[in-house]
């Protein structure tokens, strides 16, 4: 008969400085065991901590249920390191441009990112997926001519949904994912912006100064370096410039940055990741090169309410809003005690609970909004509206419906299509914007 694969159950290990993988690694698989055996099902993203030294935190990587083999846990162990990125700055007389930000990874900075974004189930993983099989085909080395595989992934959408953070957070899980075959792991953020809007006759020289860097750290085979090319629609600028008579040094620039890009390619230990907000205008020479493409939307109705309930969260942990705790749970799931998951606060037996109902109100009311404005809506709601140190979680989400209206009102006063007050919460649209 034959044998049945178990898949394994991954398992992050985030540890500061000062922890000793072969002394306490068994301390920490007896916690973690103790931990996962306990529960029936667990959400993948789930963090918890356990009473080890050094340990910081613990992540299930995997969605578990009750059929999976408990046995089967893959631990990935990583201490995050404190030092603060380097930002490449270079002069023209008086002015200073920084060019590009070089980090290494895994990084403290970057610690919880890969959590704080929320996307539809499946997206991040598979995204992240991609990544890991692109460094395993060229780490293996596979036959160029007939396997095509550029490490690079671009992601696209409207301005303020992630895609600078999410690729940042995908290079720190790469690299966490990776420490068994790299030695180090390298970010290097090219601000693709101010090599291409100013100052033409110097971007040659930018260009080439960034990349031998850049080569220069691909030369070491043990440590890994992930480019992030932001805002890459500049190379799209540069090359339209061309046709209305601007200086023919834009056209020398953009073909450097994507000689440079297939220079880079060719080393095995390299992933490079871009961004651009302009869906319609991306180079097509740069597009040809990406084998991974991905839209980059608006929150849905399920990601805006978790995005507000993590906020909640950690506004009762740090007491700015009171916890409640009385929002008829029949489900105990989730590792986080308090709010309920979306799906349990749309069940539809649920008991009634103004709590939820106008969290659900605020929900709705963010329909459309990017992700950048959803993060400060807690922020606004307390100065604008709470004005006291602490309040309840009803006033609070009060204070976030009010919020959310004057933002929703601002934005159309700028947008000049209305100068009107927010219509009631019957005329919010339904959602239909969805991350794809
Ligand atoms: N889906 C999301 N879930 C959680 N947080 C989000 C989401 N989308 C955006 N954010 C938050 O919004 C902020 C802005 O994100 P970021 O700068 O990465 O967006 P961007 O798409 O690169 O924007 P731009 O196109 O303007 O460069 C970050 O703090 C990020 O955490
Ligand atoms: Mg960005």
């Amino acid at each position: 008969m034959d044998e049945i694969v178990v898949p394994p159950i991954r398992i992050e290990v985030a540890c500061t400085r000062g922890f000793n993988k072969t002394e306490q690694s068994c301390l920490v698989y007896q916690h973690v065991h103790d931990v996962v055996e306990e529960r029936e099902t667990i959400r993948m993203g789930t963090t918890f901590t356990i009473p080890v030294p050094y340990v910081l935190q613990v992540e299930v990587c995997t969605n578990i249920d009750q059929y999976m083999a408990r046995s089967a846990l893959q631990f990935y162990f990583y201490v995050l390191l404190e030092t603060p990125a380097v930002a490449e700055t270079v002069k023209n007389g008086t002015e200073e441009l920084e060019i590009s930000q070089h980090m290494l990874l895994p990084s403290r900075e970057l610690h919880g990112l890969w959590e704080s974004l929320i996307y539809e189930e499946g997206i991040k993983d598979s995204m992240l997926a991609f990544a890991e099989s692109s460094m395993l085909f060229a780490r293996k080395g596979v036959d160029k001519n007939l396997i095509t595989c550029n490490r690079l992934a671009l992601f696209h959408g409207p301005p303020g949904t992630g895609k600078t953070s999410l690729c940042k957070a995908i290079a720190q899980k790469l690299t966490i994912r990776l420490t068994e075959q790299y030695r180090h792991a390298h970010l290097m953020e090219i601000n693709s912006h101010s090599l291409f809007s100013r100052w033409f006759s110097e971007s040659g020289k930018l260009v080439q100064k960034l990349f031998s860097e850049i080569l220069a750290l691909l030369e070491d085979e043990h440590s890994l370096v992930c480019v992030l090319v932001d805002e890459v629609e500049s190379i799209a600028y540069a090359r339209d410039k061309i046709s209305s008579n601007e200086p023919s040094d834009s056209i020398r620039v953009v073909n450097a940055v994507l000689t440079q890009l297939d220079r880079l390619r060719q080393f095995p230990n390299v992933f490079i990741l871009a961004t651009s907000n302009l869906t319609g205008t991306i180079d097509t020479a740069f597009l040809d090169r990406a084998d991974f493409v991905q839209y980059i939307g608006h929150p849905t109705e399920r990601a805006v309410y978790e995005i507000y309930r993590s906020a909640l969260v950690n506004l009762q942990s740090i007491g700015i809003v009171e916890k409640e705790g009385k929002y008829n749970r029949r489900l105990s799931g989730s590792m986080l005690d308090g709010i309920p998951c979306y799906e349990e606060a749309n069940e539809p037996g649920r008991a009634s609970c103004t709590v939820l109902d106008i969290l659900l109100q605020v929900v709705k009311l963010s329909a459309g909004q990017s992700g950048r404005t959803l993060r400060k809506i807690p922020f606004l709601a307390h100065a604008l509206y709470v004005k006291k140190e602490t309040d309840s979680l009803l006033n609070f989400l009060t204070a976030m419906r009010q919020a959310i209206r004057k933002v929703r009102n601002d934005k159309r006063l700028l947008e000049n299509h209305s100068t009107e007050d927010d219509p009631s919460e019957e005329d919010v649209p339904l959602y239909s914007i969805k991350s794809h």
